[in-house]
């Protein structure tokens, strides 16, 4: 019974995000109070999206999808960026301090959470490039991330190659994430990361936001072995690095304890992708030897 439940909230989230005249359908569900405004505006993607991932999140949530929800998600979340932000004192000066900014790519996720909890025990921060569809998925972790105050990028809606698609289909794919993350956040992200790190001129001209790559691939997504994560991360780390991981893993998230222990004790500051390049990354990052290199 419980799989049928969420199998039909998935259906129902599936529903709302292909929605072709792209407003919110909310009736649905009895009992539960339709948005104030129709979402509206958002583009469809070029190609159906593939399977939307289970949502651990209720209905309720997932209708909230408005205007005035993302203004009220932005109000609230504020503060509480403020604070992550004060509770941490000065930013860190990466042309001084050892940096590494530790990248978490197609999530948000259901292991997520634990991750943020053990980047929360190392006063960690992290760069989140996250899915459009798994946003909608799990909206309140995305909340989360950004409330302890991690920076947010897009990864697209459905994790496309963008260099398969038309001009139009590669804007379509980064403004409905942006859309999505407006919606749950109140904030549209300033980084761009394509997916399979797949991009062209072409590519690069339909955004003028930087496109961030990196600099240490861990292979999380291939090896799914926690101390082979450890391993890459730890050996290949040089200050200015961008390692990539991917929070969707079981096994990367059981990594990270070690890594930030690991990294720790060598003296690095984990700051995000934004920091790392004193608040003004480049357009094109791709840091192999530190701030400042393309
Ligand atoms: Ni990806």
């Amino acid at each position: 019974m419980i799989a049928t439940a969420v199998l039909a909230a998935a259906a129902c989230a599936a529903g709302l995000l292909t929605a072709g005249t792209g407003t919110v359908q909310a009736a649905a569900r009895p009992g539960v109070p339709a948005p104030e405004t129709a979402w509206t505006g958002v583009p469809a993607p070029e190609t159906a999206p593939p399977g939307v991932p289970v949502p651990e999140t209720s209905w309720t949530e997932l209708s909230g999808l408005s205007e005035t929800w993302s203004k009220a998600s932005k109000a609230l979340l504020e503060p509480m960026v403020a604070a992550a932000e004060g509770a941490r004192g000065r930013p860190v000066d990466c042309r001084r301090a050892k940096c590494v900014a530790l990248t978490f790519d197609d999530g948000p996720g259901r292991y997520t959470d634990a991750l943020l909890r053990q980047l929360a025990a190392y006063r960690a921060q992290a760069t989140f490039f996250v899915v459009g569809q798994n946003v909608a998925a799990y909206p309140g972790i995305l909340r989360r991330t950004v409330a302890a105050g991690h920076e947010i990028g897009n990864h697209t809606w459905s994790h496309a190659d963008l260099t398969r698609l038309s001009a139009a289909g590669v804007r379509a794919q980064l403004a409905r994430a942006d859309q999505m993350i407006k919606a749950v956040t109140g904030m549209v992200p300033r980084l761009v990361r394509p997916p399979y790190g797949a991009m062209n001129a072409a590519v690069r001209r339909q955004t003028s936001r930087p496109m961030v790559m990196w600099s240490v691939d861990t292979l999380d997504w291939l090896h799914r072995d926690s101390a082979r994560v450890t391993r890459k991360a730890v050996k290949s780390v040089r200050p200015g690095s961008v390692i990539l991981f991917h929070d969707i893993h079981p096994t990367t998230v059981r990594a990270m304890p070690q890594v930030l222990k690991a990294l720790s004790k060598r003296g690095y500051k984990f700051v995000t992708v934004s920091r790392l390049f004193g608040g003004n990354p480049p357009r094109l990052v791709y840091s192999g030897a530190g701030p400042g290199v393309l």
